[in-house]
């Protein structure tokens, strides 16, 4: 099992039954943010203790590394209005509190400001506002504040029986003697080129960890209880019980493509894992990115201690009858049926089941059984 991210598994949960928060400076914090303060506080974006000062978001933005040299490539950080702060300046402790009931402690450290157009074009490559990863940094406040976070309440959590931490997961993965596990970031129920990947690299090593990533996403993608019930549908026809656990990842997608490839993997090491899966246009969105850049950032970062499994986009061949990439297939793109996320949605939208080569029908049956899959 790899070393959690820069050598040790973050641990700033110090869980209280009471918190006295009355006369302290209290700001309140959206949903994206709680779930960072979450992260950090159970490990899983370990080695951070709570959000950027301003030299590593730099070191960040410019070499994808923080401070002290360690692989960080997507800014976790803290906007705030001036009001917000009610005069809590560097060095003071405030409390950071969600609707979800949860509480943390922040040690201000640092206060600052940061160009948001260059803060979008170095993590997302483009300053196109229809980049819904630029748009949520435009739309992020003014100020910024660094420092250590300690959490002292958990908030509520939708889909509680699913949350798994990096100390949870790598006991499980110890305990059911997995030395190898190879992690799979999706976004999405399971197509059957989904499915492919996942056993393809299951074939090497000793248990799959299906990671689905739950969390603020944009209008059209799926709803997060539709991915976790289409891929229970799967796991309990498809898949060898013993080989696969799947817990979720409370986090936003960002859409950041490379960047974001290094951050999810990153994660991953966290919960134990030894692999990570990177298919085509990995947290890609439109055509902001070349489908395999996602592969080629790893080659700057020899130092990841996490092996990506790079795969080429597979597909179905009517000639060859089964599911097979540009590797492997020698026909023309005449006898190939692309895994099309557009044309899946396009036809669970009609209440149509996708043909058997694209997708389960116990997955569709899932899914259409929502009244509405999608996000609106
Ligand atoms: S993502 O935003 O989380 O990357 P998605 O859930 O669709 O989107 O993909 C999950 C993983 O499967 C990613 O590594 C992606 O590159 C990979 N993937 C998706 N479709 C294919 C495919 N047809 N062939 C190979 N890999 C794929």
């Amino acid at each position: 099992m790899p070393k959690p991210h820069g050598g040790r598994l973050v641990d700033r949960c110090r869980l209280r039954e009471d918190v006295d928060i009355e006369d302290a400076i209290a700001l309140k914090v959206n949903r994206d943010r709680s779930e960072d303060v979450e992260n950090i506080a159970h490990g899983v974006f370990s080695p951070l203790e709570g959000f950027l000062c301003y030299n590593d978001l730099e070191n960040v933005l410019e070499n994808m590394r923080l401070d002290d040299d360690t692989p960080w490539t997507i800014p976790i950080i803290l906007d705030v209005n001036k009001d917000e702060l009610k005069g809590a300046k560097e060095g003071d402790t405030i409390f950071l509190i969600a609707d979800n009931g949860m509480v943390a402690e922040m040690e201000i450290e640092e206060i600052y400001g940061i160009d948001k157009e260059r803060l979008a074009e170095k993590v997302y490559g483009t300053k196109d506002p229809s980049h819904p990863g630029v748009s949520m940094t435009y739309d992020m406040k003014d100020l910024f504040i660094g420092g250590r976070i300690t959490l002292l309440k958990e908030g509520k959590k939708v889909f509680e029986d699913y949350v798994l931490w990096p100390k949870e997961t790598r006991t499980l993965f110890r305990e059911k003697g997995w030395k190898d596990v190879v992690a799979f970031q999706t976004r999405n129920p399971p197509h059957v080129g989904h499915e492919y990947v996942q056993k393809a690299a299951l074939t090497f090593v000793d248990g799959l960890f299906i990671n689905p990533l739950i969390g603020r996403k944009k209008k059209g993608d799926f709803r997060d209880e539709v991915i976790l019930k289409a891929y229970d549908s799967l796991i309990r026809n498809y898949y060898p019980k013993n080989r696969v656990v799947m817990s979720i990842l409370c986090t936003s997608m960002k859409y950041a493509g490379p960047r974001e490839a290094i951050h999810h993997a990153i994660m991953r090491k966290n919960f134990g894992c030894t692999h990570f899966i990177v298919g085509r246009d990995h947290a890609g969105v439109g055509n902001f990115y070349d489908p395999y850049a996602a592969h080629r950032i790893f080659d700057e970062f020899p130092d990841l201690e996490i092996i990506p499994l790079f795969f080429r986009s597979f597909f179905y061949c009517k000639r060859c009858g089964g599911v097979v990439n540009e590797k492997i297939c020698p026909h023309g793109k005449e006898d190939h049926i692309n895994f099309s996320g557009t044309k899946i949605r396009q036809m669970l939208r009609e209440g149509k089941i996708p043909p058997a080569e694209m997708m389960r029908r116990e997955v569709a049956e899932t899914i259409l059984s929502f009244d509405n899959p999608f996000v609106e």
